[in-house]
């Protein structure tokens, strides 16, 4: 019997033949360090609803939801309308255009902390201009983040987002780097710590439900107490929903939670599975971006800030006929009662094969575990009992890539960061946790587990 990346190998030449032409172009064959796969990527020719179709034809269920961005699946049809209908209208007006004003109109119906609203082009320049502005309100320079949280990739932030911890991001000057200071997370006893004794902290960022959209989660009660001590410290609260937000709920974590930041990043979702993002948050913060306020007055804080696509009017047209759908929480209700089925079916294959592997995660987003070497069933894996580093790294590499390898042979793309979409059936669910339990049975045909 061949091994499951031999099977692979066969089944997806078409892939590799591309995967070969991309490596002599991109870094790695790819354009995203996540989607960097061995022994070779998988390319996709087109999508829809909760499928997508590789360049041979073959079918996948997409756990991918386009990085997060696709809550309502691919090519939901309000949006393709939209976009189809506002392409022919102009992509570009140089101009101040109604759209703008419809789309942040339902961003600050929805999002409780969103006083002011400053559309973007990605969830890395929102939390750099939460991160600049913070700055100028307080007049003081650090950033305090958490480890394991992921804000984009600018100099400030990605600084112990990922494994290995502790170790200097390279091209970024120390001088830099000493301006974030890492706490680990959901440790408010830290926070405190450092809020007493370093006076230079702006602002504290963090996903309001925890690191790498809840690989690390957090609970609700962290971020209570993180609002009180930032206010009691003079701290701008950031929340970071560029994944959260509306994908928890219809106001994003700080709705579901009842906790309000000062200021808050969104993308992906914000603008409706096209390019872009927002920071929203207090008016007095946003306002120091206005030229007028900054006329009238006597100090010079204004902070600059140009965008060639800042709300350009094709993704305002798709983020319209997004939140509007958003507006009703039905499609959460959907992803949330899908993944929880999806997880809950995943920990009986798991437990039913007797393995060291845990499904988790909560809301839309399932995480996957594979060979973490404790003795605990996978339907009582409690990821809060777990150190943070341990959840970012557990999982054994070489059994990650065939699980990947065996689930794509069987119609699934589950990346480790799996979520749900408003477009994925019952049919869907049943037929992923079939193919991980095939995927299983070749594993250990393979003798891996
Ligand atoms: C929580 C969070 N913040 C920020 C970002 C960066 O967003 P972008 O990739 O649009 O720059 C991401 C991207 O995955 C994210 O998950």
């Amino acid at each position: 019997m061949p091994t499951i990346l031999e099977r692979y190998e066969e089944a997806f030449q078409k892939h590799e033949k591309l995967a070969r032409q991309a490596g002599q172009i991109f870094p790695d064959g790819v354009t995203h360090d996540s989607r960097h796969a061995d022994p070779f990527p998988i390319y996709i020719d087109r999508a829809e609803g909760s499928k997508k179709w590789g360049v041979d034809g073959r079918e996948f269920i997409d756990y991918w939801a386009g990085h997060g961005a696709l809550l309502l699946g691919h090519g939901h049809p309000a949006i393709v309308n939209a976009v189809n209908r506002q392409m022919a209208r102009g992509t570009h007006y140089g101009a101040c255009h109604p759209l703008e004003i419809e789309w942040a109109g339902l961003v600050k119906e929805l999002v409780p902390s969103a006083e002011r609203v400053r559309f973007v082009s990605s969830g890395t320049e929102a939390t750099l201009m939460g991160l600049r502005l913070s700055r100028t309100f307080t007049g003081k320079n650090k950033l305090l983040k958490f480890a394991g949280h992921f804000h984009g990739w600018h100099d400030f932030v990605i600084q112990d987002a990922y494994p290995p911890f502790g170790k200097a991001v390279p091209g970024i000057p120390a001088e830099v780097l000493n301006t974030t200071v890492i706490c680990p997370p959901n440790d408010i006893t830290a926070v405190e710590r450092c809020l007493q004794t370093d006076s230079d902290i702006a602002c504290i960022i963090l996903e309001p439900t925890g690191g790498s959209s809840g690989t690390i989660p957090t609970k609700g009660e962290f971020l209570r107490q993180l609002r009180e001590v930032t206010r009691h410290y003079g701290v701008v609260l950031l929340f970071d929903e560029v994944v959260t937000g509306f994908r928890v709920a219809p106001g994003g974590a700080q709705g579901y939670y009842g906790v309000t930041p000062d200021l808050t990043s969104l993308a992906k979702i914000v603008a409706g599975g096209l390019p872009g993002g927002a920071l929203v948050g207090k008016k007095e913060i946003l306002n120091l971006i206005s030229i007028r306020e900054q006329e009238a007055s006597d100090e010079q804080k204004k902070m600059p800030h140009p965008g060639t696509f800042n709300a350009n009017p094709l993704t305002a047209a798709a983020a319209i006929a997004t939140l509007n759908i958003v507006k009703t929480g039905e499609p959460h209700r959907h992803v949330n009662r899908t993944a929880d089925e999806l997880r809950d079916g995943f920990n009986d294959v798991i437990d039913n094969h007797g393995l060291d592997w845990a499904s988790y995660g909560e809301f839309s987003c399932i995480k996957m575990l594979v060979g973490h070497g404790e003795k605990v069933r996978a339907k009582d894996f409690d990821p809060h009992e777990w150190d943070y580093r341990r959840l970012k790294t557990a999982s054994q590499p070489d059994l990650l890539v065939n699980l990947r390898c065996g689930m794509l042979l069987n119609g699934v793309d589950f990346p480790n960061n799996g979520m749900t979409t408003a477009a994925h059936s019952d049919e869907d669910i049943n037929q992923t946790v079939a193919a991980l339990d095939k995927t299983i049975n070749w594993m250990k045909e393979d003798g891996l587990v």
